[in-house]
C-alpha cells in the first residue's frame, strides 16, 4: 500500500510520433489526456515519470529526408524541435522527451534482440518482396502503387484502394510502379528475421486475463487469437534508417521493433538526468507500476508484440495498457478541404488558449475506446459557459470586493454549506480521474460551479456593498465564495495548469496538491489584486483558423499523412498528397443493402460484456445470426419482436462467439446510447432502406 513517505512508483507513457510530420489536433487527445493523468498522480503526492520521444526510424522518413536534401539526422532533430515546442505550449509535461534514433535505444534494441534470439523466439526465412531496380530497394506496401484490381482506380496503394476500400496484395496491384522511383517493381528473395508471434500464445492469453487491459481490447485480442497469430517479420533490408541487426549485415530492426524499446530509452535516458534506478522501474520482478496510453489504432503492436517481446527477455510487462479512440472534428474524419486537418501550431496561432482545447476534450473523454468528437460549435459554447461563464466568474463577481474594501483581506465563515459541499465530492473527482473519466469528473466539477454560482446570485454581494453596516458580511460572502473557487481551482488543476498556477499566484497560495482539499482559506490571509483571467473564445477565430487551413492545404502540400490519425509506418503515404473523398457517391451508398429487419431472438453471449446475440429475419429461409453492442442499453426479452434496420450485404466476420453475419444499426455518442433504430409502423422485414 503506497502512503505519503512510500509513494506509488508509477512509469507512463504516451505513444511516440513519428518524426516526419507534424502534430496534429488527432494526437492532442492523447497527449492530453495523458498528461491530466500524470498531473492527477502527480498532485496526489505519487512519484510519476512521464515520458515519450520521437519516433525515428522507417523508410518513410529516410525517404523525406532524402528529397529535402538533408540527412535524416537532420531531419530528425529539426522534428524534434518543432514537437518539443508544441507539447511544452500545450502544457504536455513530459519529464523526458527524447528520440529513439539514441544510443541507449541502440543498446537496448540490440540486448532484448540477443536475449530473444538466446530464448529461441528469432528464426529466418527467406520471402519474396517488391523491389525497386532503379533505387535499389525493397518497396514497403505503401510505397507500390498501381491500378485497383476490383474498380480500376488508378495509383492505388499496394495494400488498400482509397476509392473503393478494398484491401489485397501488392502483387494483385494492375500496373504496379516503385512510388519512390516510378519504376516497375521486381519480385526478388530476400531473408527476413523473425520473431516467434506463434509460440507465445499460451504467454499472451494468461496476460491477457490478468487484466491489463480494457474490455474492448481484451475482445479484440480474443479476435486475434481466433485467427491465430503469425511470427513477426522484424527485420528489413538496407538501406534502411534505423539500427542494425547484430551478426546480420545489412539487415535492420523494423521501426516497430526499436518503437516501444524507445520507452525503455527515453526513461534510461531519465535515470542518467535524475540518478533513478532502470532496473527497479523495468526488472522482471519489478514493483513500480507501467501505463503504456495509446490509440487504438496501435493495440496490435502494444497487446501483442509489445508484452511477448518483453517476457522472453526477462522484463517486466505493462500494469495496463490504455487505448483511446479517434479524434473526429464536426462529427467527420479530420478534412483538409474543409479545414479541419489543424494542427497543433495552427491552433495555436488562431485559437491562442491551449486550456480550452485541454478542456474540451477532457469533457469529452471517458476510459472506453470509442471516438471523441470535437463539434467546433460546442467547443465555442462550451469553453464560454463553463469556464468564463462558470468558473472563472466566481471569482470576477467577488475578488474585486475584497480588493478594493478590505485591502484583500480575507475573513471566511466557520461553516458554509455549500464549501462543506464542494470538499466532500474530492474523493469521486479522484475516483473519476484515476479511471480516465474525465468527463465524469468535469460534469462534477461544473455542478459544484454552479452551487457557488448560486451561492453568489443569493447573496448578491453587489447589493450589500451598497447597504449600510454590511461590511462584514460582503467580506464573509466573498472570501467563502472566493474559497469555492479555490477548490474549483484544485480540482480542474489537472487540466488547466497553467491558469491554477495563475490563480495560485492571484489567491497568493503555495501550490495546489490534491491534500490541500482538506486545507482552508484563512481568516486574514491577503489575496493579491484580481486581474483577468481568461477570455472568451470567438466564433470568428475557429472560422479564421478553419479558413487558413484550407487555404493552406491548396498552397503548400501538408507533409502529415493522408489519415486522420497517427499511422504505423506500413500504412504511411510514400507521398502525403491524397485526394480525400469528401463525399461518396450514389454508386458507394447503394452498395450498402439496408434492410429492415425482425429481432425472433434475442439473449445474452456467455462472457461478453457488450455484445447481445440476435437473430434477425429479414425475409431469408432462415434468419441471420448477428453479434451487436448493444448489450449495456439493452435487456434481451424487449428487442424480441422489435423491427429494426440492418446491413444486410456486410462480408460475414467470424467473432470469438462465433459469425455475426451483418450489423444492427444503432446511434450513440458521449450523450447516450446506443440507440438501435426502429421504422415506422407498416414496414416488414426484408423491405430494403434506401
Ligand atoms: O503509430 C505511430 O505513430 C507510432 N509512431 C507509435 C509508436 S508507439 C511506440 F510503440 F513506440
Ligand atoms: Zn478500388
Amino acid at each position: 500500500m503506497a502512503t505519503a513517505n512510500n509513494p506509488r512508483k508509477i512509469l507512463v507513457t504516451s505513444a511516440l510520433p513519428y518524426a516526419n510530420g507534424s502534430i496534429h489536433l488527432g494526437h492532442l487527445v492523447e497527449y492530453i489526456q495523458t498528461d491530466i493523468w500524470v498531473r492527477f498522480h502527480k498532485m496526489q503526492g505519487h512519484q510519476v515519470h512521464y515520458v515519450c520521444a520521437d519516433d525515428t526510424h522507417g523508410t518513410p522518413i529516410m525517404l523525406r529526408a532524402e528529397k529535402e536534401g538533408i540527412t535524416p539526422e537532420t531531419l530528425i532533430a529539426n522534428v524534434h524541435k518543432e514537437h518539443s515546442a508544441d507539447f511544452s505550449e500545450f502544457l504536455v509535461q513530459f519529464d523526458n522527451y527524447y528520440s529513439t534514433n539514441a544510443p541507449e535505444n541502440k543498446e537496448l534494441s540490440q540486448s532484448i534482440y540477443k536475449k530473444l534470439k538466446a530464448a529461441g523466439k528469432i528464426s529466418t526465412k527467406t520471402i519474396e518482396q517488391f523491389y525497386d531496380p532503379v533505387k535499389n530497394m525493397f518497396l514497403p506496401d505503401r510505397f507500390i502503387k498501381g491500378e485497383c484490381p476490383k474498380c480500376h482506380a488508378k495509383d492505388q496503394y499496394g495494400d488498400s484502394c482509397e476509392v473503393c476500400g478494398a484491401t489485397y496484395n501488392p502483387t494483385e496491384l494492375i500496373n504496379a510502379y516503385s512510388a519512390v522511383s516510378g519504376s516497375a517493381p521486381v519480385r526478388k528473395e530476400t531473408e527476413h528475421y523473425f520473431f516467434k508471434l506463434s509460440e507465445c500464445e499460451q504467454f499472451l492469453k494468461d496476460w491477457t486475463r490478468s487484466g491489463t487491459l480494457q474490455g474492448e481490447a481484451a475482445n479484440k485480442m480474443g479476435e486475434w487469437f481466433e485467427n491465430g497469430l503469425n511470427d513477426w517479420d522484424i527485420s528489413r533490408d538496407a538501406p534502411y534508417f534505423g539500427f542494425e541487426i547484430p551478426d546480420a549485415p545489412g539487415k535492420y530492426f523494423y521501426v516497430w521493433l526499436d518503437a516501444p524499446i524507445g520507452y525503455m530509452a527515453s526513461f534510461k535516458s531519465l535515470c542518467a538526468k535524475q540518478g533513478l534506478d532502470f532496473d527497479e522501474y523495468w526488472a522482471k520482478d519489478s514493483q513500480t507500476e507501467l501505463y503504456h496510453f495509446i490509440g487504438k489504432d496501435i493495440l496490435y503492436f502494444h497487446a501483442l508484440f509489445w508484452p511477448a517481446t518483453l517476457e522472453f527477455s526477462e522484463h517486466r510487462k505493462p500494469t495496463q495498457i490504455f487505448a483511446h479512440g479517434f479524434l473526429t472534428v464536426n462529427g467527420e474524419k479530420m478534412s483538409k478541404s474543409r479545414g479541419t486537418f489543424i494542427t497543433a501550431r495552427s491552433y495555436l496561432d488562431y485559437i491562442k488558449n491551449p486550456e480550452y482545447l485541454r478542456y474540451y476534450y477532457a469533457a469529452k473523454l471517458n476510459s472506453t475506446m470509442e471516438d471523441i468528437d470535437l463539434n467546433l460549435e460546442d467547443f465555442v459554447a462550451r469553453v464560454n459557459s463553463d469556464l468564463v461563464g462558470k468558473y472563472i466568474n466566481i471569482a470576477s463577481r467577488t475578488a474585486g470586493f475584497i480588493n478594493k474594501r478590505f485591502e484583500g483581506q480575507l475573513n471566511p465563515s466557520a461553516n458554509n454549506a455549500v464549501v462543506s459541499e464542494i470538499k466532500a465530492s474530492a474523493n469521486v473527482i479522484a475516483e473519476s480521474y484515476a479511471e480516465r473519466e474525465y468527463g465524469k469528473a468535469l460534469r462534477e466539477i461544473m455542478r459544484l460551479a454552479d452551487l457557488a454560482n448560486g451561492f453568489v446570485a443569493e447573496k448578491a454581494p453587489w447589493v450589500m456593498a451598497k447597504q449600510e453596516g454590511q461590511d462584514s458580511a460582503l467580506q464573509e460572502v466573498c472570501s467563502d465564495a472566493l474559497e469555492m473557487f479555490r477548490l474549483l481551482t484544485l480540482y480542474l488543476k489537472p487540466v488547466l495548469p497553467k491558469l491554477a498556477g495563475e490563480i495560485e499566484q492571484f489567491l497568493n497560495i503555495a501550490p495546489l496538491s490534491w491534500s490541500a482539499v482538506a486545507t482552508s482559506l484563512l481568516s486574514q490571509h491577503r489575496i493579491n489584486a484580481y486581474e483577468h483571467l481568461i477570455t472568451r473564445v470567438d466564433a470568428k477565430q475557429i472560422e479564421a483558423m478553419t479558413e487558413a487551413n484550407k487555404e493552406n492545404l491548396q498552397a503548400t502540400p501538408t507533409p502529415a499523412p493522408h489519415s486522420q490519425q497517427r499511422h504505423a509506418e506500413h500504412q504511411q503515404a510514400a507521398s502525403a498528397e491524397v485526394a480525400e473523398a469528401e463525399y461518396i457517391s450514389i454508386d458507394d451508398f447503394t452498395k450498402v443493402d439496408l434492410r429492415i429487419a425482425k429481432i425472433v431472438n434475442a439473449e445474452h453471449v456467455e462472457g461478453a460484456e457488450k455484445l447481445l446475440k440476435l437473430s434477425l429475419d429479414i425475409g431469408e429461409d432462415k434468419p441471420r445470426q448477428v453479434f451487436a453492442g448493444i448489450k449495456s442499453a439493452y435487456d434481451p426479452a424487449t428487442l424480441i419482436g422489435r423491427l429494426t434496420v440492418m446491413v444486410a450485404n456486410l462480408a460475414p466476420r467470424k467473432m470469438k462467439f462465433g459469425m455475426s453475419e451483418g450489423m444492427v444499426l444503432a446511434a450513440s455518442d458521449e450523450r447516450g446510447g446506443p440507440f438501435i433504430l426502429s421504422p415506422d409502423e407498416g414496414a416488414a422485414p426484408g423491405m430494403k432502406v434506401k
